[in-house]
């Protein structure tokens, strides 16, 4: 357990979240020295990944030549397992199509199956991938609101059936919920399947947080559902957050309907994409072959660090917060302070010295909201609380 309290330098790594974020915030918010900024907002852990990916990643290394290589069956044997064990889900090895990421795999999703102009809905606030894809390739985002509810997030199926009935082409769901950490029940999933074939919609379902689940709650994957089957489903899975291992850039998509894979493969074969880099194969087969106690102990950690950071908020007037039941990402209402969003940032920027994502990256109702990553050491998070409450007060 002690391995997660270890402080990692990483300035100086060409690390987004540790030195890229200077220019971030002088561009965005005028701040001339971030150097003495603490980072808790972009979606990567200060924790070291498991030795075992470590070990793999060596050993590879060990072996001086880097020519063309392919997936081994060994290591989609290994992904097999993995969700097996963690989430009772079976998949067909011939069904994983391979992507460097899952971002550039929903980019090659909606590219493959809508056309400029189509609509694609999104249920906000949600991470801003899901607008920023569609936006580039010049499709209709239509965005519907989910319904805060204690801190936490809710569907209004009949506003989402009412957009789908007006003719949308694909729904991008984020499952586990990412800024909410929202773990979706299977009645929401099985409502928002029978909509998707209803309607004959594309569902795209995003499960990169799937793994990082807390005690109480438990992720379902789409494809499990009862009916998914007669559905469009493609789910996007990768170990990277699981593993904190983004920078390796690794991804699937879990792809049953065979037409849909066929067409996946054509767009892939027309990019002249590549499955991936010997590296990140190597890591991907290692974490999932052996990376479950790690897991075990990353989430426990994760967890106390969000008790922790629960009680604290919650007892700063106007801010409440709740815990999540998956990511590593606390969503803080602070609407009830009455501070405007570039007040909020420029309080916890220029006063905290506290790099948090503002609310309305994830859309307009992300208003009156923060993100805070804590997946850190302990102590990071209790320097990252403190620089909060000196922010406010
Ligand atoms: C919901 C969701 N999808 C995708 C990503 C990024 O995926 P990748 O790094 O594989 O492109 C993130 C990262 O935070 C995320 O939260």
């Amino acid at each position: 357990m002690s391995s997660f309290n270890q402080i990692y330098n990483r300035k100086n790594t060409n690390s987004l979240k540790w030195d890229q974020f200077k220019d971030r915030l002088k561009a965005k918010y005028n701040v001339e020295d971030a150097s003495d900024i603490l980072p808790m907002w972009v979606a990567d852990m200060d924790f070291a990944v498991p030795e075992v990916i470590i070990n793999a990643v060596k050993q590879r290394l060990d072996h001086p030549v880097f020519g063309y290589s392919y997936i081994s069956d060994e290591c989609k044997t290994a992904i097999q397992n993995w969700f097996i064990r963690h989430h009772n889900w079976h998949i067909d090895k011939n069904t994983i199509l391979f992507h460097h990421g899952v971002v550039p795999a929903l980019a090659s999703i909606l590219e493959t199956f809508t056309q400029p102009g189509d609509k694609v809905c999104i249920s906000t606030p949600v991470y801003p991938a899901f607008t920023n894809i569609p936006t580039a390739q010049k499709r209709t985002l239509v965005a519907v609101d989910l319904v805060q509810s204690e801190n936490s997030f809710k569907y209004d199926f009949s506003v989402l059936e009412e957009q789908f009935k007006a003719g949308v082409k694909a729904y991008i769901l984020c499952s586990p919920h990412n800024p909410g950490g929202v773990v979706w029940s299977k009645e929401d999933l099985e409502q928002i399947v029978k909509l998707c074939i209803k309607y004959d919609v594309l569902l795209v379902s995003d499960e990169i947080h799937a793994d990082i689940v807390f005690e109480g709650a438990k992720h379902i994957p789409t494809l499990t559902i009862e009916g998914a089957e007669q559905a469009k489903i493609v789910t996007c899975i990768a170990p990277t957050k699981t593993f904190n291992m983004a920078g390796l850039h690794a991804a699937m998509m879990v792809v049953p309907n065979d037409e849909l894979r066929a067409k996946l493969i054509e767009n892939r074969n027309a990019h002249g994409q590549e499955d991936l880099n010997i590296l990140a194969a190597s890591a991907l087969k290692a974490a999932y072959e052996d990376g479950d106690e790690w897991l075990a102990e990353m989430i426990q950690y994760v967890s106390n660090n969000m008790d922790y950071v629960v009680e604290e908020l919650n007892k700063l007037e106007g801010v409440i917060v709740t815990k999540p039941q998956s990511t590593y990402l606390i969503w803080i209402d602070y609407r009830g302070t009455g501070l405007t969003e570039s007040e909020m940032m420029h309080r916890i920027l220029e006063v905290g010295r506290l790099a948090l994502e503002p609310g309305t990256k994830y859309g307009e109702a992300g208003n009156g909201f923060l993100r805070m990553n804590v997946a850190c050491p302990f102590d990071t998070v209790k320097d990252g609380v403190e620089r909060f409450k000196k922010s406010l007060y």
